[in-house]
């Protein structure tokens, strides 16, 4: 015969403070801190409440949430990924935001896209699409799990020698920018897109409807850009073969 021994010990766990001000839910789908964060394990509500993601980012744990969707659907419009990894998937020209779950705030992460960084556009998203964006970034973070080890930080030493030199900051770097794996930021042109990227799969399909740039249509661009976009403000650039050589290198992502 089998006798079931009913153990107290082995079945209390740590008391859940939050339950003393907030009404459970969700409670078939985790811990209030699976969605929330924050410290069930104090009545004290500054503490308890410290890495609080709040309920408008709570969705990123549920991949059906509809701001959830939305919010992907924000990242890729705006291409985040030709500069950042987002989901386990981008160019690593800036820092990947998969960590930003696990050792940084939502908000710390509206106020980085709200102000953005100097070689970070500026989106200019409402209120509501930030929320939704940050929905996002955090569910992608949840994708890739906790990093196993600090993520090096990218640090880069963009000279002003560096600056003087090439052929990015001499020949587009009045009118575009541009992070760049090798040398960082480069240009400081407000007038013309964000280069980052250009020729990878990540930048926006912008050549004609649909299309992708790739080195030769970047060359068809520069000797003719209203052959290819008649409203285009951009004139022809000539550039010499080293120069357009140096030009592949600085554009690479890797
Ligand atoms: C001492 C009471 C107290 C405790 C303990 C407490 N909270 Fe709160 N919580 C509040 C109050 C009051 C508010 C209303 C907003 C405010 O005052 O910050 C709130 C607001 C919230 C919100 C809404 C924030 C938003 O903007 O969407 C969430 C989510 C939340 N709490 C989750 C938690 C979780 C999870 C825990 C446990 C880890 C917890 N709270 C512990 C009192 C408490
Ligand atoms: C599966 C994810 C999930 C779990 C688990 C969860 N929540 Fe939430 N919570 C949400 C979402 C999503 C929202 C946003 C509003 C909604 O969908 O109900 C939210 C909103 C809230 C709010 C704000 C309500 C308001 O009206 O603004 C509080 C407070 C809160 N949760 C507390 C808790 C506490 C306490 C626990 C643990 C008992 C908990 N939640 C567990 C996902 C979750
Ligand atoms: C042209 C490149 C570029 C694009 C595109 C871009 N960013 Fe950034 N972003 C940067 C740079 C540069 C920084 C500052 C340095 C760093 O964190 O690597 C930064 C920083 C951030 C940070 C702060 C990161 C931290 O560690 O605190 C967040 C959050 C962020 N970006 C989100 C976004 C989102 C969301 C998008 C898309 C809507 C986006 N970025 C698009 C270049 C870019
Ligand atoms: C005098 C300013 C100026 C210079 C210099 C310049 N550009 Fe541009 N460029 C622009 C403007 C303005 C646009 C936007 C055109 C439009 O939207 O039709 C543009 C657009 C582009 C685009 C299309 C991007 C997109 O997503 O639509 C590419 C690619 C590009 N430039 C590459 C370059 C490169 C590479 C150089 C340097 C070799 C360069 N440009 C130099 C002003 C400039």
């Amino acid at each position: 015969m089998l006798i079931l021994l009913w153990c107290p010990a082995a079945g209390a766990a740590p008391a859940n403070y939050c339950l003393e001000c907030h009404p459970p839910h969700y409670q078939e789908q985790g811990s209030c801190a699976a969605c929330h964060r924050g410290n069930h394990q104090t009545r004290r509500k500054e503490l308890a409440h410290s890495g609080l993601i709040a309920g408008r980012y709570a969705g990123f744990t549920n991949p059906l949430a509809p701001e959830l969707r939305v919010g992907k659907k924000l990242a890729e419009q705006s291409a985040c990924r030709r500069c950042h990894i987002l989901a386990k998937t981008g160019n690593r020209l800036a820092s990947s935001l998969d960590g930003l779950l696990w050792n940084s705030t939502p908000e710390a992460i509206r106020a980085a896209v709200s102000a953005p960084a100097v070689f970070m556009p500026d989106f200019h998203f409402s209120a509501p699409d930030l929320d939704r964006l940050i929905t996002a970034i955090l569910a992608g973070g949840l994708q890739a799990g906790k990093p196993q080890k600090e993520q090096p930080q990218l640090v880069f030493f963009a000279t002003d020698a560096k600056q003087g030199q090439n052929v990015f900051v001499k020949q587009c770097g009045a009118c575009h920018k541009l992070m760049s794996k090798r040398d960082g930021g480069l240009g400081i042109g407000t007038s013309a897109p964000n280069l980052s990227g250009l020729l990878s799969s990540h930048y926006p399909a912008s050549f004609e409807t649909g299309k992708r740039w790739d080195a030769e249509r970047l060359k068809r661009w520069l000797k003719n850009p209203r052959a290819i976009r008649p409203q285009t403000q951009m004139r022809p650039v000539t550039l010499k073969p080293d120069e357009w050589q140096e030009l592949l290198r600085i554009v690479a992502v890797d």
